[in-house]
């Protein structure tokens, strides 16, 4: 397994692999990676001749007030897992690699203005920016997205289309820890006593499908998810809402694929999660 630091490095490989006739997937992740990547760099492995994984927090999708600085780091730990996986490139820029006096930038709107959008105004906009660059260093076949990120995954589909990217955009299903709470970089942060708390969230989901699996209307889902969250103490919704899975736009009647999508604090951090509900 290689590791890039340059983008000229990255391209030249490409380049060569390209050249020989092989196919490209990107896996990209901001690093800390556990279970969840590791399904994302699985598929990638099985459809794919090289895989490219990129490892870069990317500061421009992190809010002046958000947890850049502190947000967790293990390179090693991550070459040693992508190198498990049989990844052949890691791709490890610097912040001053990516960005040097940027003016230009990918952003969409109305897809990006709810949910996650709404509290993390420039999220997106940074997401979107760092993902046509990657696509455009990478150049690869197939890029591989978690459903975790459901917001995330709808977003770069629609730019992916709007835009004329050619890549296939994959999405792949939501890694649990074995209680149901969706594995994520983030949960390092929470405390024992606010870990147990979060299991709120996949409660709450799980309540949800209950409720939609009959079909109805989206008040009565929200307020049974509601209720569940607002049980547990350590728990503040942000929002919960229940939104059509392709546009992100909340429905008054669940009656085909939506998306199920919340945000909670738990002590000061935002559990965001998500989950396609589709009716029989
Ligand atoms: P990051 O949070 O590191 O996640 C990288 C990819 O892994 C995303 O597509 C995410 O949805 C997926 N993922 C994370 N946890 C998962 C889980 N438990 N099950 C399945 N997939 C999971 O998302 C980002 O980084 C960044 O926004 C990025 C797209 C890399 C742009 O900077």
């Amino acid at each position: 397994m290689q590791v890039t630091k340059t983008v000229e490095a990255t391209r030249s490989l490409v380049k060569q692999w390209k050249r020989e006739g092989k196919t490209i997937g990107l896996v990209p992740t901001m690093g800390f990676l556990h279970e969840g990547h590791a399904s994302l760099i699985r598929k990638c492995r099985e459809e794919n001749d090289i895989v490219v994984v990129s490892d870069f927090v990317n500061p421009t999708q992190f809010g002046p007030n958000e947890d850049l600085e502190a947000y967790p780091r293990d390179f090693e730990r991550d070459c040693a897992l992508c190198e498990k996986m049989g990844a052949d490139l890691i791709f490890n820029p610097q912040p001053e690699e990516m960005y040097q006096d940027p003016c230009a930038y990918v952003s969409i709107h109305t897809l990006s203005d709810t949910l996650c959008g709404k509290t993390r105004p420039i999220h997106f906009k940074g997401v979107c920016t760092v993902v046509s660059k990657l696509f455009h260093i990478a150049a690869p076949d197939k890029a591989y997205f978690g459903q975790k990120d459901a917001q995330q995954l709808a977003i770069i589909r629609k730019m992916v289309r709007d835009l004329n990217f050619d890549v296939e955009i994959v999405g792949c299903p939501i890694v649990r820890e074995a209680d149901g709470l969706a594995k994520s970089s983030r949960n390092t942060y929470l405390n024992d006593e606010e870990r147990k708390a979060a299991l709120c969230l996949s409660r709450a989901v799980k309540r949800g499908q209950e409720v939609i699996r009959t079909g109805c209307e989206s008040e009565a889902v929200l307020k049974e998810m509601r209720a569940v969250i607002e049980a547990e103490p350590l728990a503040r919704v942000d929002y919960v809402s229940v939104v059509d899975a392709l546009t992100m736009q909340p429905v008054e009647r669940v009656e085909k694929d939506v998306l199920v999508a919340m945000a909670v604090y738990i002590g000061v951090i935002i559990g965001c999660i998500a989950q396609y509900t589709v009716m029989p």
